[in-house]
């Protein structure tokens, strides 16, 4: 286990040492030793293009079996280790964005028939489910939840409370892009079990944010990121389908390998560079050698420090209670920033090009929220930093 977590740990990054970088949710940022696992994975397969592409990477073809498991099961193997599920239920494919097109874009619904969103769910996810809802006469009911949230309890009975006779999927979150709140998913699915709809959880936040268990949180689909928070290199996902819901589970995208069934069809795809799929565990690893446990306790713990800390300055108050965040936080600025997503921008870019600071801030419920991504090259003089400049420019 390393221990010394902070800004001595940027040079494990390719990151510009003169940003502060506090958003690591948004896209990930990949470690140096990573990069370089996935830079000979490249080399690999540019020996050697066809042999590595056509018969090594989804183990199809014809003759004689070249590999006991193809590349890309071998790296599911590692994925599955570490979200808690079996090999034969979980795919990798780019993104989260991407697995959740693929249950949608699968379910069989009829004119009537809805699908349950928050309207804490992620615009991509959204726009997903509006455009299959489109176009199969179905519509999309979006469960408002209560905010500021008390406890998980509420957004338990918010999303129960938005099942009616037509549902035929909640999609939920993990935990959510703009507010940052980790979702009670095992609870919600419990509940939703119980009325017989089917649970699909964006995932794109959880997998090395949180200690995950897929199999366990009574779940039908998980649509993961690799590459935010468990160090993979962009672009990384997986989609983990429970043994019942691989049937009719279609890739988003129709290649070779339609009809082979799960999780063929998804390995089986047109010519890709497959070389961030094949790091994945190098991610993985990076993160095991930081100790998972320690990198979480770091990042929660600072984003709880950090969270004080900002609360005091800007005098504002968290929308929800601590526990209910993890390694990012969301909360309001004062007033005087403005409310408006133009008053967000302007501020985004005033931190970043002036002041060397990149953060995510956007409008939400009439105010501007700053969300702030604590990682294990951040310590408590970033956010401190970030506090001050914001307070600078607002005056
Ligand atoms: C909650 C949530 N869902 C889905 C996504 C989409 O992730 P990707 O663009 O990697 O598919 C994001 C990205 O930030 C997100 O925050």
């Amino acid at each position: 286990m390393v221990t010394g977590f902070g800004r001595a740990m940027l040079d494990r990054w390719l990151l510009d040492p003169d940003i502060i970088y506090l958003n690591h949710g948004t896209v990930g940022a990949t470690p140096r030793a990573v990069l370089a696992a996935q830079t000979a994975i490249r080399d690999e397969i540019e020996r050697q293009p066809s042999r590595f592409l056509l018969r090594e990477l989804a183990g199809v073809g014809v003759g004689v079996p070249r590999r006991d498991s193809s590349r890309l099961r071998a790296a599911a193997a590692v994925v599955a280790g570490f979200v808690g599920a079996r090999v034969e239920d979980l795919v990798l494919l780019d993104n989260a964005t991407t697995g959740v097109n693929a249950v949608l874009q699968s379910l069989s619904l009829a004119e009537g028939d809805e699908l349950l969103l928050t309207d804490h769910a992620y615009g991509s996810v959204a726009r997903t489910a509006a455009f299959v809802a489109a176009r199969r006469g179905a519509r999309v009911r979006t469960v408002t939840l209560p905010f500021p949230v008390r406890r998980p309890a509420d957004l338990v009975e918010a999303v129960a409370g938005g099942i009616g006779p037509r549902t035929r999927i909640a999609v939920i979150d993990h935990i959510t892009s703009l507010t940052a709140v980790v979702f009670p998913v095992a609870e919600i699915a419990a509940r939703c079990r119980a009325r017989g709809i089917p649970v699909l959880v964006d995932g794109a936040h959880g997998p090395g944010a949180v200690a995950l268990d897929v199999a366990s949180l009574g779940v039908d689909w998980y649509a993961g990121n690799l590459h935010k928070w468990a160090f993979a290199p962009r672009p990384s996902g997986f989609l983990w389908a429970a043994p019942g819901r691989q049937a009719n589970l279609h890739a988003p995208i129709v290649s070779w390998g339609f009809g082979e069934g799960f999780p063929l069809e998804f390995d089986w795809a047109s010519t890709r560079d497959p070389s961030a799929l094949l790091a994945s565990p190098a991610g993985i690893a990076f993160l095991r050698e930081l100790g998972e446990d320690a990198v979480r306790s770091h990042n929660h713990g600072l984003a709880r420090e950090g969270a004080t800390l900002l609360t005091r300055e800007w005098g504002t108050r968290l929308e929800a209670p601590p526990e209910m965040f993890a390694a990012m936080i969301t909360l309001p600025l004062p007033d005087r920033a403005g409310a408006s997503e133009s008053d967000a921008e302007r501020l985004r870019d005033a931190l970043l090009y002036e002041d060397g600071i990149e953060v995510q801030l956007h409008a939400w419920g009439g105010r501007i929220h700053a969300r702030i991504s604590a990682q294990v090259y951040n310590d408590l003089r970033d956010i401190d930093r970030l506090s001050r400049a914001v307070l600078a420019r607002i005056g």
